[in-house]
């Protein structure tokens, strides 16, 4: 058996890739999902990988969840926090729950998900923490407050982890994505997506899920050992932090 790896939002888009590419690496793999029960049975149909219906945003479905992934599959060695939301709007139109929807999925969830496995890790002297924040996360986005607040602080929250794990063997580090064609992404309106966005990619084109996948499987690697509080930009030159 390999080492398990949850991948959360692990059924679509960035995390569905990522859910592959880690069982082609030979981790026993869960995905968690929030909602979409058809993508799900989809997902485990097409690839056999086990999907997990809770949500992030929640503590007790977390610790709940978590805890019916170890009695399937054994101690989780890889936590791939994946799982995020998008509630657009410029600010002065932004509401209170779209601000807390966004907060409460893209950085509690970090909280929800990692404290549960974090203790299990430390007795074990081994783990790998991989964060998925966002190119908008570095450098902010028009019409996204609430979306870069919290993935910024998905990268504070990183770099704290990441010196209290260092003596327990648990690395934690931050992949920063760029645009990349997914669901999410292409939601956008498309003259907004082709007339504002694409022009900023020096690469001159979306990325690819499995372009951020790769990091992933790189990352969780033992031989990554000495990587910890990374932040990984993969944004095709949009942005160099
Ligand atoms: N900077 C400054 N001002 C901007 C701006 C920008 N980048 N973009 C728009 N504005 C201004 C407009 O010029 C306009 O000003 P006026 O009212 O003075 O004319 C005003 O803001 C309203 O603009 P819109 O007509 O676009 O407003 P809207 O309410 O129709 O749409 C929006 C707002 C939904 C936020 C839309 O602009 C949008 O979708 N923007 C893209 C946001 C984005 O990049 N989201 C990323 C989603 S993918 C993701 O999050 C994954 C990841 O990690 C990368």
């Amino acid at each position: 058996m390999g080492k398990v790896a949850l991948v959360t939002g692990g059924s679509r888009g960035i995390g569905a890739a990522i859910s592959k590419a880690l069982k082609e690496a030979g981790y026993e793999v869960a995905a968690n999902y929030a909602g979409n029960e058809d993508a799900a049975r989809a997902f485990t149909a097409e690839t056999g990988i086990k999907t997990y219906k809770w949500s992030v945003a929640d503590y007790e479905s977390c610790e709940a969840g978590i805890k019916q992934v170890e009695a399937d599959l054994g101690p989780v060695e890889v936590l791939v926090n994946n799982a995020g939301i998008t509630r657009d709007s410029m600010f002065h139109k932004m509401t209170p729950t779209q601000w807390k929807e966004v907060i409460d999925t893209n950085l509690s969830g970090l909280f929800n998900m990692t404290h549960p496995v974090w203790s299990g890790m430390r007795d074990r002297k081994y783990g790998r923490i991989i964060n998925i924040s966002s190119i908008n996360g570095q450098k902010g986005q028009a019409g996204q407050a609430n979306y870069s607040a919290a993935k910024a602080g998905d990268l504070g929250f990183t770099k704290a982890l990441a010196q209290e794990g260092a003596r327990a063997g648990i690395t934690v580090n931050a992949i920063c994505p760029g645009y990349i064609g997914t669901e999410m992404v292409r939601a956008i309106d498309e003259k907004v997506l082709n007339e504002r966005i694409i022009p900023q990619i020096p690469v001159g084109r979306l990325g690819e899920p499995e372009e951020i996948a790769r990091c992933v499987v790189f990352l969780a690697s033992e031989e990554a050992g000495f990587i910890t509080g990374a932040t990984l930009s993969a944004n095709g030159g949009q942005f160099f932090a």
